[in-house]
């Protein structure tokens, strides 16, 4: 059994695969001009990433932070770029939502909304991003391991 730390990490990366996989869907929602699903897409992925947070938070309270002193530097570094992956996730992706048109029905005709759309891609790409890295941290945390 893995360090219980590692386990929470794994859990944290499945979530965020199943996060970026569920907007993925969203995006394609979109583009079929399926704004009911995209809502409840994009809506899901957004309490997706809410319950990371809570998870984090506990995972704090229970095993405390990791011990970056002794990871390697380019190890480090990978950390803070998938933290600011994800710091660009939740903000474009909650004004994303704020901006988002209200009272749409799925047979509705989606209108535009270049900021909307624009912001969406930013959060959309971040978070892919934010995922790409997580793999590549979880497997440097597994092979660190003796
Ligand atoms: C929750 C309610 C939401 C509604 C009702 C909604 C509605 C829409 C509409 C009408 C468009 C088309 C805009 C246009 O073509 O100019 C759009 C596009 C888009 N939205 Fe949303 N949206 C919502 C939430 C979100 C969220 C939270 C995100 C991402 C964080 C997001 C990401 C996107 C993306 C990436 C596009 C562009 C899709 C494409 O280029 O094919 N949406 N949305």
């Amino acid at each position: 059994m893995p360090p219980s730390h590692l386990v929470f990490w794994t859990f944290a990366w499945l979530l965020l695969g199943t996060t970026t996989a569920v907007a993925w869907l969203g995006q394609r929602e979109m583009s079929a001009r399926d704004v009911g699903d995209h809502r409840r897409a994009m809506r899901l992925a957004g309490w997706l990433v809410g319950l990371f947070l809570v998870a984090y938070g506990a995972k704090l309270a229970l095993l405390g932070r990791e011990h970056l002193d002794t990871w390697p530097a380019p190890m480090v570094t990978l950390l803070r770029v998938h933290e600011s992956f994800m710091a660009v996730v939740v903000a474009s992706g909650l004004v994303a939502w704020r901006m988002a048109p209200r009272g749409l029905r799925s047979a509705d005709e989606p209108p535009s909304r270049p900021r909307h759309r624009r912001l969406g891609w930013t959060a959309l790409l971040a978070v892919s991003g934010g995922f790409a890295t997580a793999t590549a941290l979880l497997a440097g945390m597994f092979l660190a391991l003796d």
